[in-house]
This record gives structure tokens, C-alpha cells and sequence, in this order.
């Protein structure tokens, strides 16, 4: 008999470059996934589903076991406080950066060190917090779900903390980095119960990302 196994996943970027690492694992969902309005999707392997679901909520379903696997982002993951969760493999897709952003004009005679107390948007309210707190370095955060780039440009916030990748979004809106949070990329995250009831399958199934990442 064969064991089941659910990975979720996110439309955006995760599904488009994550498909063709799970097609190098072996991995083909039965219809394309970009395309199709099914939330969940045979693969060419029996067992294997792919469950597609918003990105920020990949880790509660892991956690919770409606899915064995998950890829989410480490952003993701960061801000999630769960347990119950093992982070197994770097795939090394998504990547960009967690950075804290200002207007040009500011960053050019801005010093992190001398930060005191911020304004600051962000979709990354308790990673923003602890970043900063453990700088002692006091927050008055306002929690957006998108376009953080907005908010200084409209007196919202003086600064942002986002994801940064190409740094045209932050360009296009006179911004500039000023302070490196953490690099991010796409994990593996497996549930800790299918870790030891499926262990075998969820162990080939790995080899077979890990060997497709590398
Ligand atoms: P939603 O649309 O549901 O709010 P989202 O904006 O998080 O979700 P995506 O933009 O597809 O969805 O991002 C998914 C993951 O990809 C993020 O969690 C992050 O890890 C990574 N990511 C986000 N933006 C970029 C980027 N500009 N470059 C590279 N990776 C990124
Ligand atoms: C992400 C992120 C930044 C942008 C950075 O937004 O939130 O706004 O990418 O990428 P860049 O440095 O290459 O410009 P995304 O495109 O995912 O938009 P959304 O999440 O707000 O829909
Ligand atoms: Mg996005």
C-alpha cells in the first residue's frame, strides 16, 4: 500500500519557480496548476497531492496536519508561531531579503545606530518586533497586508520593513535600503506527526527535493 502525502503550496511565485523543482524530483501535477481552479491536484505519482492554498496560511495547515509538507517562505515561516513544524530543506527558490526601507532623501544622512524609536509598516508585525526589540530599539508598527511601499510616500509610516528582491519596487517609489533583516528563501516544512507515521515515504520524497535542489 502507499501512503499518502499532501504538499501545499502557493499560487505566485512559490508554485511557478517550485514547479520546476518538483519536476526535477519527479514530481508532475496532472493539470497545470497555474491555470486550473482546483484547490487540490493529482500529480503523476499516486500518492502525491499538491494542495494549493494562500501563502501565509502554509504553515497552519502543516502544522495542523491537513498537509504533511508545506513551501513557505522563511518570511512566512518567521512570522508564524506555531508548533509542530520542522523546517527540513532550503530549496533556494523565492529569494530575496527582509529589509527595513526609507525614503532616499532620509536614508542618505539616516544611521541605524542611532535609531531610537520607529514608525514602521509593515506586513511582518512580530518579526519587525523582535528585530527590534532586540536591539532595544522601541516600534510603533502598523500592520499592512501589501504595497508597504505606499505608506511613507503618504505620511503613513516614516519607514517599512518588506521584501526586497530586484529593488525596483523600492526605487520606484524613492526609497532606499537602510537596514538588513534577514536573507529569505523558500523552505521545505514537513508536520511533526507524518514525520514519524510516513516516515519512509516522506524520507524518499526528500532525497528526491534535496537532490533536485542541489
Ligand atoms: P499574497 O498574494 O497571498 O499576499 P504573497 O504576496 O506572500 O501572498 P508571493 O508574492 O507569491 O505571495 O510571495 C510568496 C513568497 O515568495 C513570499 O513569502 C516570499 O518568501 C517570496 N517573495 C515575495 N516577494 C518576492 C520577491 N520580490 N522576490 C523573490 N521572492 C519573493
Ligand atoms: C514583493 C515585495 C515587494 C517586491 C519586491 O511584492 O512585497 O513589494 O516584491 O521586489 P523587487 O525588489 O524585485 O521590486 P509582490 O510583487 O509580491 O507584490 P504583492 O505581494 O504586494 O502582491
Ligand atoms: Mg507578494
Amino acid at each position: 500500500m502507499t501512503t499518502a502525502l499532501n504538499i501545499a503550496l502557493s499560487k505566485g511565485r512559490i508554485l511557478e519557480e517550485g514547479l520546476p523543482l518538483l519536476e526535477r524530483a519527479g514530481i508532475r501535477p496532472t493539470e497545470n496548476p497555474l491555470k486550473s481552479r482546483k484547490l487540490i491536484l493529482d500529480t503523476n505519482l499516486p500518492e502525491v497531492k499538491l494542495t494549493i492554498i494562500r501563502a501565509a496560511d502554509v504553515p497552519t495547515y502543516v502544522q495542523f496536519g491537513a498537509a504533511d509538507l508545506g513551501i513557505a517562505g522563511k518570511d512566512v515561516l518567521m512570522e508564524y508561531e506555531g508548533d509542530g513544524l520542522y523546517e527540513l530543506l532550503d530549496l533556494k527558490i523565492a529569494r530575496c531579503r527582509m529589509m527595513v526601507a526609507e525614503p532616499k532623501s532620509l536614508a542618505s544622512r539616516d544611521d541605524p545606530d542611532s535609531w531610537t524609536r520607529l514608525r514602521i509598516a509593515t506586513k511582518y508585525v512580530k518579526t519587525t518586533q523582535r528585530h527590534f526589540a532586540a536591539k532595544g530599539i522601541q516600534t510603533d508598527i502598523i500592520k499592512l497586508y501589501g504595497s508597504m511601499e505606499l505608506a511613507p510616500l503618504v505620511g503613513l509610516s516614516d519607514r517599512i520593513v518588506d521584501l526586497v528582491d530586484t529593488g525596483n519596487t523600492l526605487k520606484a517609489n524613492g526609497l532606499a535600503e537602510v537596514e538588513h533583516i534577514a536573507d529569505i528563501s523558500a523552505w521545505l516544512v514537513a508536520n511533526r506527526a507524518s514525520m514519524k507515521m510516513k516516515q519512509q515515504a516522506l524520507k524518499s520524497l526528500v532525497n528526491r527535493l534535496e537532490q533536485a535542489v542541489a
